[in-house]
């Protein structure tokens, strides 16, 4: 779009672009669009042109690198605006795992996907957590391995990522977590979350339900009979990636030693019942591998885990492929369905080796995906 076919106008001292209303006009009435799109596009246009020009201004300034960093963000949130106004297509009757359509589904089959978490506006507290993961990863497992109103378990809910993305999709979520500060965050993001989407969609009180119990998730059969809770639809998790926290890199700007300069958490708890603090390789795997074993007894027949790891580097610098290991013990009890590859693209990256050895920056995770037999 040039800039003749853009009007500006003065909003306080900024120069704001507004789309004209008969571009917006044209695209509501696109058959392949919704008729709501130019609400979504107004919602998200500052957004965008606020990109496009900081884009064009580093690009002239000769800042290649900045200036494509901010396009591939652009190229991101221009995707994702057309993913929301595209029709989607119709819903399948016989759809019984999720409440997808056929070009949703389809969507969610690729075995890889780029998520990254927003460093600028992410509270201390999650900060504090040494390896949450964003919220919308969770939301693309919960979309196609349930569906609305089903119940969604997390034995290693941190400071609950899963549970947000259970509020998003209007699924009932129960978390247990090992560390009280932890556990009582993830209660508190449940009741500010619903808070902010009941009244932004001007909903009735919600009716689905968030249960954070603290304690160690080898009492997960247990709890959940005292509760007396419904058989879960599928699990959403990330345990610990066995003893990895606290190993620094030895890197001058490692990301432990900038979490300790910056006084948050370098591991999880000192509690011996933390599976990050289980020093022998062998019995890490045997022991996580025993509790999902044992926790398929609260999750439906044909009901999906999707458990996320990661092949790491030990102290002594030795290659530990966790995610490969485990997916090989546990797939003894659970049927082994598939990976995908969740990548981080804005992580940071540090010259770990250099100049003398091969360390790489490992940004991929592995979330392997079994099924209840
Ligand atoms: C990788 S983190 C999970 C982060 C979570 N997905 C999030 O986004 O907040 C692993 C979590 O498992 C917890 N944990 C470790 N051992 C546990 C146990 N035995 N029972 C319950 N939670 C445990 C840790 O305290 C940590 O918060």
């Amino acid at each position: 779009m040039s800039e003749n076919q853009l009007n500006s106008k003065k909003k306080g001292k900024q120069k704001r672009w507004v789309i004209p209303k008969e571009i917006l006009d044209e695209i509501d009435k696109n058959p392949n669009f919704k008729s709501n799109s130019s609400d979504i596009i107004n919602r998200k246009n500052n957004e965008i042109l606020d990109l496009v020009n900081e884009t064009r201004k580093l690009f002239e300034k000769g800042d290649f690198i900045n200036s494509a960093k901010l396009f591939r963000l652009l190229a991101k949130e221009t995707r994702e605006i057309q993913y929301k106004c595209e029709k989607k297509g119709e819903y399948d009757e016989r759809n019984s795992l999720n409440n997808l359509t056929g070009k949703e589904w389809l969507r969610h089959t690729k075995s890889w996907l780029i998520v990254d978490g927003k460093p600028s506006d992410i509270p201390k507290e999650i900060k504090n957590h040494p390896a949450s993961y964003p919220p919308a990863l969770a939301r693309h497992f919960i979309e196609f391995f349930s569906k609305e109103g089903d119940w969604v378990f997390d034995p290693f809910l941190g400071i609950g990522s899963t549970l947000v993305a259970c509020r998003d999709l209007d699924r009932n979520c129960f978390g247990i977590e090992l560390n009280p500060e932890y556990a009582s965050y993830a209660q508190k993001r449940s009741v500010d979350n619903q808070k902010t989407l009941d009244s932004f969609f001007n909903k009735e009180e919600s009716k689905t339900q968030y249960i954070v119990i603290n304690d160690d998730c080898r009492n997960t059969v247990k709890i959940w009979k005292e509760m007396k809770l419904p058989k879960m639809k599928c699990v959403v998790t990330s345990p610990p990636y066995w003893n990895m926290l606290g190993t620094s890199r030895g890197g001058v700007k490692s990301a432990l030693k900038q979490r300790v300069e910056q006084g948050f958490d370098e591991k999880y708890s000192d509690d011996e019942k933390d599976f990050g603090n289980i020093d022998d390789y062998d019995k890490y795997l045997n022991n996580l591998s025993e509790i999902f074993s044992n926790i398929s007894q609260i999750v439906e027949k044909e009901g999906y885990f999707i458990i996320i790891l990661q092949n790491i580097r030990d102290k002594e610098g030795n290659m530990r492929p966790v995610a490969w290991d485990f997916a090989k013990i546990l797939g003894k009890n659970l049927s082994l369905k598939q990976e995908f590859i969740w990548c981080q693209d804005q992580k940071f990256m540090g010259i770990w080796g250099y100049p003398t050895t091969y360390i790489s920056n490992v940004h991929h995770h592995y979330c392997l995906v079994f099924q209840n037999l």
